[in-house]
């Protein structure tokens, strides 16, 4: 059976920087800290004007033209959020209205981080199954929006972005998707979450006081899980088709922190050279995250066909996912 595969990349970071001397002014912070914990030197924050959909819309389109598919050959198009421009329209349906995509089905996919390689494992099956050829996958998110400003221990590892890949039916079977695999534990879900605007606590002028409508992060308990959970989801994904960490040519985590990038690649034997890393200009962009960084490694001809390609994240839900491409 022919697999589906990656034909084509995109990407979208506003324009405003927001940098380390920056943050500085706003909370009781260092560059010196935030480098040192996190690697993160800068990141993107999306003008007033823009929601999640306007960016989702201009990777989106950067896709669509490098794969030379037209909007309206799409048959479904998913975008990975936490933060869509409103809970019901989806930003799925907000893009493909600004798309002009009137044939495709839509909607949002919401496991944080892993938000991507969720929705990438969607289009994975219906695509395999014949039920879809052309699938736009995007993750778009605007953090800076849900984050709490005054609260130093999430406000500076947060940007703004979005990541597209346009995925259809392989050519042969040389090539493509090889596995895309997804996990959950919900009973860690408190360990990063938005507590308020939901239906549990739907907003009122207690939650705005409260600040519940930003994001909260345990952030030293889930670096922990996240190293520990990340080395033997990779050994096991790359175990189950027969590979080592040594076939790599590209690794493309989740960029939640340097550290953990780091730490997860010395554990596995992978060298940094062949890691992507995006966090030191970007930020935590939780599902934009891998697509951004894919299509910076594929524009710059970091990735050639044949090429082994991981991608891996983990993040709120608690969700985790791997995938491996053969470019
Ligand atoms: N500037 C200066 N000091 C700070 C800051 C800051 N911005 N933030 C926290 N501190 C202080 C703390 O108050 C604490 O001080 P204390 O020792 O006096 O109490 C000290 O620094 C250490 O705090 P920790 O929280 O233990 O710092 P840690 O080294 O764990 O780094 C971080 C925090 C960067 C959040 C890290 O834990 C992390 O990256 N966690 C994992 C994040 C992750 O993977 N999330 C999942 C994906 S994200 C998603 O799904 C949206």
């Amino acid at each position: 059976m022919p697999l589906a595969r990656i034909k084509a990349t995109g990407s979208y970071v506003p324009r405003k920087r927001l940098t380390n001397l920056d943050l500085e002014k706003i909370v009781d912070t260092s560059d010196e800290w935030i480098t040192a914990r996190t690697g993160i030197k800068e990141r993107r924050i999306a003008a007033p004007a823009e929601a999640c959909s306007d960016l989702a819309l201009k990777a989106a389109r950067r896709a669509l033209k490098a794969g030379g598919v037209k909007a309206l050959d799409l048959d479904l198009i998913m975008v990975a959020t936490v933060t869509p421009d409103t809970f019901v329209p989806s930003a799925a349906c907000v893009l493909q209205s600004k798309l002009g995509a009137s044939k495709a089905a839509a909607f949002d996919v919401n496991a944080a981080c892993s938000g991507f390689i969720y929705a990438l494992s969607v289009a994975d099956s219906f695509i395999k199954s014949g039920r879809c050829g052309n699938v736009l996958v995007v993750g778009a998110e605007v953090l800076s929006r849900v984050t709490n400003w005054q609260d130093r221990s999430t406000c500076v590892l947060f940007g703004d972005g979005a990541g597209a890949a346009l995925v259809g039916q392989a050519p042969d079977e040389t090539g493509g998707i090889i596995s895309v695999n997804i996990y959950a534990d919900g009973n860690m879900g408190d360990l990063l979450m938005i507590p308020a605007g939901g239906s549990r606590m739907p907003a009122s002028q207690d939650t705005l006081k409260n600040n519940l409508h930003y994001l909260q992060m345990s952030g030293n308990e889930t670096f922990k899980i996240a190293v520990k959970t990340l080395e033997s989801l990779v050994r096991n994904t790359l175990e189950a088709s027969g590979l080592t960490p040594s076939d790599i040519s590209l690794f493309v985590p989740h960029q939640a922190n340097l550290r953990i990038i780091r730490a997860t690649a010395e554990r596995l034997g992978i060298p940094m050279d062949r890691v992507a890393v995006n966090i030191d200009r970007l930020g935590n962009t939780s599902a934009a995250s891998i697509p951004m960084a894919l299509d910076e490694a594929v524009r710059s001809g970091r990735v050639k066909s044949g090429d082994y390609v991981l991608l891996e994240a983990f993040g709120g839900g608690l969700t985790w996912a791997s995938a491996l491409l053969r470019w």
